[in-house]
């Protein structure tokens, strides 16, 4: 038993690392050698010990705007002098409309209301519950099967769970949903290595949704989710023509489409969402992270207004959905997104991240030939750099790059698995682009 008396505590020492159970993360490998963070400007991090290390990552694909922006930071610091916290229930803040309104205007057509959560796992489980109750409303209460995807993230809680596809993050947490079910994952090596951009093989993967829905019926299924691009998975982009199939095999089956828009909304490939970019559109999309360029924590779902209007019905005083956050729409949030989105179209920066696309792609490309590389993927500004497993397993190769990227090269990436995901602010230059390719290169040789 540890002993927890005041006088033994270490609370007011800095360096203990004991007390925080940290996400998603090795924390005895963390603790013995810390990453610790101090500050943010721009392209970089500030470490403990004064280093500026290179953000390769956008924090966790966040901070899109870069970081340390003023304007945003001012906002945040005006809305909690003048309001604080107000209810999201029954009461509403003028900010939360505004952006709600900005949101949608950035979606494609069609997608017209937003419903305000905290982050992309609540905003996928959000969207899940929607297409339930839709279906309910419709009188069609027997579509209440999920469909997820192989490989897919949709954040931590118990929906996002189920329909998720990585097997780390749903084999310890018992049976999930129930009826739920996946589609296969778009990736395949053999044929498609080293794209650049959407693969031109794996179009036909999205008629295994009509095997589902012929296993199951097409009237028990509520909807689809899948990502544009399978981000955490480590960058796999949609294979062309995929997206636009899985339209058109939900739309015939009354099946719900949900773009899980977490990674791939606000600029990340080159348009306010990826709806855009492949000219499809889904019943509801999920966004967070880049909406408040990571500064405040929110998410939030747009859905098509035929769903909202759905809803709109019996009488007045009655809450039409029994869902929603204590934190939905928090004033500090919606501060942060309406000065993130100001920056985003007065820097022009999706178009930024579309004109850079080619260029970041070529560079990417260019190390390929460098030891253990056995893919790379690339879309927007997105890559996925996969190195083959070392002789100590899965994954171990991937942490070693971490930790020289961080602690050898000052630069810090992403990993997943033994993939190095670069997905860097959207201001960065094309200097900067050489400078991260360099020092990948010099992480992939340390780690040979
Ligand atoms: C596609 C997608 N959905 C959902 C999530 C979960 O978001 P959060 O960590 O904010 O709950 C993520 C996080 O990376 C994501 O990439």
């Amino acid at each position: 038993m540890l002993d927890k008396s005041p006088n033994q505590r270490s609370v007011n020492v800095p360096n203990d690392l004991a007390a925080f159970w940290m996400p998603f993360t090795a924390n005895r490998a963390f603790k013995k050698a810390p990453r610790l963070l101090a500050g943010a400007k721009d392209m970089h991090y500030i470490t403990t010990d004064g280093r500026h290390v290179l953000d390769a990552a956008a924090g966790m694909w966040c901070s899109n705007a870069g970081h340390g922006r003023k304007e945003i930071a001012a906002a945040i610091s005006k809305q909690a002098e003048a309001l604080d916290y107000a209810p999201p229930f029954q009461f509403g803040i003028p900010q939360a409309f505004e952006l709600a309104s900005r949101i949608a205007e950035l979606a494609p057509k069609g997608l017209e209301q937003v419903f305000f959560c905290n982050s992309g796992s609540e905003a996928a489980d959000t969207a899940l519950k929607i297409a339930l109750a839709y279906h309910q409303i419709n009188g069609q209460g027997g579509r209440c099967r999920l469909i997820g995807r192989e490989r897919g993230y949709h954040g931590v809680g118990f929906g996002g769970t189920s329909v998720g596809g990585i097997v780390g993050n749903r084999k310890m947490f018992g049976t999930l949903l129930t009826g739920v079910d996946h589609l296969q994952s778009t990736y395949n090596r053999d044929k498609q290595a080293f794209s650049k951009g959407e693969p031109e093989w794996g179009a036909d993967l999205a008629d295994e949704l009509e095997r589902l829905v012929n296993l199951h019926g097409a009237n028990t299924i509520a909807a689809v989710i899948v990502e544009p691009m399978a981000g955490s998975t480590g960058v796999i982009p949609a294979p062309k023509g995929y997206l636009k199939r899985l339209r058109e095999i939900t739309q015939k089956h009354g099946i719900l489409l949900i773009f899980d828009e977490v990674i791939t909304g606000f600029g990340r490939l080159g348009f306010a969402f990826a709806a855009e970019r492949y000219g499809v559109l889904p019943d509801m999309i999920t966004f967070a992270k880049g909406v408040t360029n990571g500064a405040a924590p929110m998410g939030g779902v747009i859905v098509r207004d035929t769903i909202y209007e759905a809803f709109m019905a019996g009488p007045e005083h009655v809450i039409e959905l029994c869902h929603g956050y204590t934190y939905s729409a928090h004033p500090l949030a919606c501060a942060a997104g309406l000065a993130t989105l100001d920056i985003y179209r007065d820097e022009k920066l999706f178009e930024r991240a579309n004109k850079l696309e080619p260029k970041f792609a070529d560079a990417v490309m260019s190390l390929r030939n460098e030891p253990n590389v056995v893919d790379i993927r690339t879309v927007g500004l997105t890559a996925g750099i996969e190195l083959s497993p070392n002789k100590e397993g899965p994954g171990k190769r991937g942490f070693e790059a971490l930790q020289s990227g961080f602690h050898d090269n000052d630069i810090m990436v992403r990993v997943a698995g033994d993939t190095i995901a670069l997905t860097p602010p959207l201001i960065i230059s094309e200097a900067q682009v050489g400078e991260v390719i360099e020092k990948v290169a010099k992480i992939i040789r340390a780690v040979a």
